[in-house]
């Protein structure tokens, strides 16, 4: 991953440069906004002319002319367009666990082997969903999908957002290992009409198994005759569904080179599909496929996920901001917070290099975020007027996604951009509880709907400005060993076998552990 030159003269020209405001970059420049603003287009339907597509208005940020300049050079030393080309071109972009990524080609973006390979996959994961669809498995009227992290975010997000007026098959997507999470599911399930997905990469994560096998006995103990018939497996270990019991038929496996957090258009989208049907979810490909053909050819700042990587990284590296915050303007995005905190925190919450060696600055910044207007009802305060500067995303669908009075979405897009326009021009006041100090920025994202193609555009648009991020920073993003150690220690708890610390000795105590 990146670092072929010297990246460390690029940071110091860069850590050089003074920082205008946001009034005096519009003063300079009031065409500002048309210089960065980018706009990525798909076609609404399969062959068809007429594009839909989404603009990102990066105006609001304090990206000057010269920093862009500098985060280019720094790109370059970095060695971004070679890191790029080893992504699609199915390099060893993972090096600690040697391995390629190749998310890319699920959509397709990557070899033609990788393409065809994952054309085949989905082929076969579409045969079952419309086999499904037709009653092969008889009536299927719910799904509970189990899978945590990668193998659930995803899918969840998905399905909050694309079934608000239909959903072919009613998913519930469980991932917590507090049985709370599963017996809510089977509350809202007839076990005779419910199919169980399981999803899960390795097919050892602790809580998807444990949740299968309570779902598998809720089956059984509700009568129904052949459980097993009714689960699919969706994973990159195909031998070790075997081992559990699924049979080969429904098993829909996926290519090791996908990582967790990048699987959603692998067969972890299977509970998706069957939701919405392989139209839509081809449509989502579709979408995704549209911001990798931008991403790969466009170079420097006319490079959206680029671009908001420079901003990314300028915030985080030079103003030191320890978060940024995402507020989408539409119920259908409620969970993307939550998909993006994984993406981003887990693959760029590091703190070495590629090669093993200290990075030499701040890492992924704390993502969070909620919906608007929700959120200026509750924590906007702190972004106008508390002592953190913290970078905002607003994401917003032109098109409304309700049937009531159109004041609503008026209403809901008025909202949002307020919130940009304040944040950037603050008040003076005598009276300084009232006052904004303003220059604090945003970004704008604005979809011309909320649909399938879009959702497939904006979750690729951040897996690419991930990427972006990390080869800027000269790190691996596709690793994640951070979250072994708490898995070995539990399983020391459970054991009891180990050398725990007194106060973690008293709490297993105190719980009746150990
Ligand atoms: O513990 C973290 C993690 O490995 C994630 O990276 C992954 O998405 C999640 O657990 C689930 O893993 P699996 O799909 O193998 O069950």
């Amino acid at each position: 991953m990146g670092g072929t030159g010297n990246t460390a003269a690029a940071w110091a020209a860069l850590r050089g440069k003074p920082h205008a405001t946001l009034a005096e970059l519009f003063a300079a420049d009031p065409a500002r906004h048309e210089a960065l603003t980018r706009r990525i287009a798909w076609p609404v339907e399969p062959g068809s002319s007429v594009e839909a597509g989404m603009r990102i208005d990066f105006s609001k940020t304090h990206l000057s002319d010269e920093a862009l300049t500098a985060f280019e050079a720094l790109a370059e030393v970095a060695g971004f367009a070679a890191a790029r080309e080893k992504l699609f071109g199915g390099g060893i972009v993972n090096p600690t666990e040697g391995r390629a990524a190749t998310h890319g080609a699920l959509r397709g973006s990557g070899t033609p082997a990788a393409v065809e390979e994952a054309e085949a996959l989905l082929a076969r994961m579409g045969m079952l969903v419309e086999a499904i669809h037709e009653g092969a498995l008889g009536e299927v009227r719910h799904c509970i999908a189990i899978g945590i992290g990668g193998s659930a975010l995803g899918p969840a997000l998905a399905i909050d957002a694309l079934t608000r007026d239909l959903a072919l098959v009613d998913v519930h997507v469980v991932s917590n290992i507090d049985g709370l999470a599963l017996e809510q599911a089977f509350r809202a399930c007839d076990p005779e009409t419910t199919l169980i997905a399981v999803a899960s990469k390795t097919f050892t994560t602790i809580e998807t198994m444990t949740n299968a096998a309570s779902a598998l006995k809720w089956l059984a103990d509700n009568g129904v005759e052949d459980p097993g018939g009714r689960v699919v497996a969706l994973t990159a270990a195909p031998d070790k569904a075997v081992e559990w019991g699924v049979d080969e038929t429904r098993i829909l496996p996926f290519p090791e080179s996908v990582g967790g957090r990048y699987s959603l258009f692998s067969s972890i989208g299977f509970p998706i599909a069957l939701a919405i049907g392989m139209d839509e979810f081809r449509q989502m490909l579709a979408g995704a496929k549209a911001v990798d053909d931008h991403f790969r050819a466009t170079e420097g700042r006319a490079n959206a996920p680029l671009l908001a990587a420079f901003a990314d990284q300028y915030y985080t590296r030079l103003r030191g901001c320890q978060t940024r915050a995402v507020f989408a303007y539409d119920e259908r995005l409620a969970l993307l917070p939550d998909y993006l905190q994984q993406l981003e925190m887990e693959s760029n919450g590091k703190s070495v290099t590629a090669e093993g060696k200290p990075v030499d600055g701040p890492t992924a910044p704390i993502t969070w975020g909620g919906v608007g207007t929700d959120a200026q009802h509750a924590v906007f305060q702190l972004l106008h007027q508390g002592t953190h500067l913290i970078p905002v995303d607003f994401i917003a669908s032109i098109a409304p996604g309700d049937d009531l009075d159109p004041a609503h979405h008026r209403i809901l897009l008025m909202n949002c951009l307020a919130q940009g326009a304040a944040l950037m021009a603050g008040k003076t006041s005598d009276d300084p509880a009232r006052a904004y100090v303003g220059d604090r920025p945003s970004t704008t994202f604005l979809l011309d709907d909320c649909d399938a193609a879009a959702l497939g555009a904006l979750i690729a648009f951040h897996e690419q400005r991930t990427f972006a991020n990390a080869v800027l920073m000269g790190i691996n993003p596709f690793d994640q060993f951070g979250v072994e150690l708490g898995k070995a220690i539990a399983k020391q708890i459970e054991s009891g076998e180990g050398d725990f610390d007194p106060s973690t000795k008293a709490l297993m105590a105190a719980a009746g552990l150990g």
